[in-house]
């Protein structure tokens, strides 16, 4: 007979459990027949042991069929979906989308809302006035079909079982287990089920990953669930030491993406969309990358993905020509320049930091009710390895909220090192791995 106490006493010796237990404690736990109690144990157990491949995979498939799993049968042509580990400005998603659709593949993209010092697509795409998150099923593959690509938040019956697992991993410091993570990204991914998965997994003091040998068994076993479902999925190992680019906050960060698409923008952040969207078109069409990457180029510069945003802005039901008037977002009240207070080069930006400064500055949600200032946030002038003299303009802080922005000066200044050494700035993408 199947027992959670067995489960656990497996996993704590390191027994390989079958696909009957794992489901068996998947199921049990999102009908309440298990409680908290014995999945904490499990989890912290997997967490001391780590779980087989199989059973990651088992752990995979039982929460993605915990829920619905979405189908794409009215969407004509390949469909892919991008994954990224969560990092401090980044907003690219809205730049890789249109470009990706712009080089004929589909792109249904769900996006999360953000909590504590990341943020999240849909807040950002939020600061678009009236631009709709909840489209219905029909107005979905609608947009999809026409324009190519839609940004929706998260159904809510996609995977409980994950939901209600991470929530308990959440407040049992159980996240930092990398079958757990891969298991939980992975199940959501192959939910929402797209031909195609490329996943950004972040490496450095902003993610979840600190070293390059974590980030590469997380977006090794990722990878390996992807292939084992029949999915083409592949990942790159990217560089999460300072923030995308060069804002952070909501229509900030819209902006920012706006002139990206306008080929206005130089720096990680261009480097990294254009190469995930790369990596995005010559995965789902089994192309090969120089071709592609081509392409890709000629979307941003011949203005065909600025075209396919501002399409989807207006199927989506917001005002389009935000793209050439950024006046129609909500403009800051308060703001104040952060100067630097010595001279040298910009060695490292803590981007978790930064991310915590720009949600004191009313731009994110310390809890899941409060509103978020869509106007707050940083706009820094400089990238990492730039030189900088005592009294220049570092950064800009934004809010509306917030009277006296200043408050966060500090904590931004330490988050910022400058040293007289010009430091090596590494490619944004670190290794790719399929
Ligand atoms: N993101 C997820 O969706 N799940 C995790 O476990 C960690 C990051």
């Amino acid at each position: 007979m199947l027992s959670m106490y067995n489960i656990i006493d497996k996993t704590k010796h390191t027994e390989r459990l079958s696909i009957q237990e794992v489901s068996y404690l998947v199921k049990g736990y999102v009908d309440g027949t298990i409680p908290d109690y014995q999945m904490s144990a499990w989890l912290m157990a997997v967490c001391l042991n780590g779980l087989s491949k199989e059973e990651t995979f088992y752990l995979t498939d039982c929460m993605k069929r915990s829920g619905e799993v979405l189908s794409w049968e009215s969407v004509e042509g390949i469909t892919a979906d991008k994954h990224s580990t969560g990092g401090v400005g980044d907003k690219t998603t809205l730049i890789v989308a249109p470009i990706v659709a712009s080089c004929g593949v589909k792109m249904p993209k769900m996006s999360g809302r953000g909590l504590g010092h990341t943020g999240g697509t849909i807040d950002k795409l939020e600061s678009i006035p009236n631009f709709n998150v909840e489209l219905s099923h029909t107005d979905f593959i609608k947009t999809i079909n026409e324009v190519g690509c839609a940004i929706v938040s998260q159904s809510g019956n996609l995977t409980p079982a994950d939901k209600k697992i991470y929530a308990l991993r959440d407040v049992t410091a159980t996240v930092d287990s990398i079958p757990l993570i891969s298991s939980s990204i992975m199940s959501k991914k192959l939910a929402l089920n797209s031909d195609c998965i490329v996943l950004d997994v972040k490496c450095g003091s902003g993610a979840f990953m600190k070293d390059i040998a974590d980030a590469t068994t997380l977006a090794n076993l990722m990878v390996d669930i992807g292939k084992f479902y029949n999915k083409r999925c592949t990942a790159l190992i990217t560089d999460m030491n300072a923030p995308l680019g060069y804002n952070v906050g909501n229509s900030l960060e819209v902006i920012e993406a706006i002139e990206t698409l306008k080929g206005n923008t130089r720096g990680n952040l261009l480097d990294l969309c254009v190469e995930l969207s790369t990596e995005i078109v010559s995965t789902a069409l089994n192309t090969d990358y120089v071709t592609v990457k081509d392409k890709v180029l000629d979307a941003i510069s011949s203005g065909k993905a600025l075209e396919t945003f501002s399409k989807m802005i207006e199927y989506q039901g917001g005002n389009a020509k935000i793209v050439d008037d950024y006046s129609i977002f909500d403009v800051p009240r308060y703001s104040y320049e952060v100067k630097s207070k010595v001279s040298g080069y910009i060695q490292s930006i803590d981007s978790q930091e930064v991310g915590i400064a720009s949600l004191n500055l009313g731009a994110g949600r310390h809890t899941k009710s409060d509103s978020i200032d869509y106007s707050a946030g940083i706009v820094f002038n400089h990238q990492l390895g730039d030189s900088i003299s005592i009294g220049d303009t570092i950064a800009t802080l934004y809010s509306s909220k917030v009277t006296d922005p200043s408050q966060v000066e500090d904590s931004l200044l330490k988050a910022i090192t400058i040293n007289a050494q010009k430091p090596i700035i590494k490619d944004i993408v670190i290794s790719c791995i399929n």
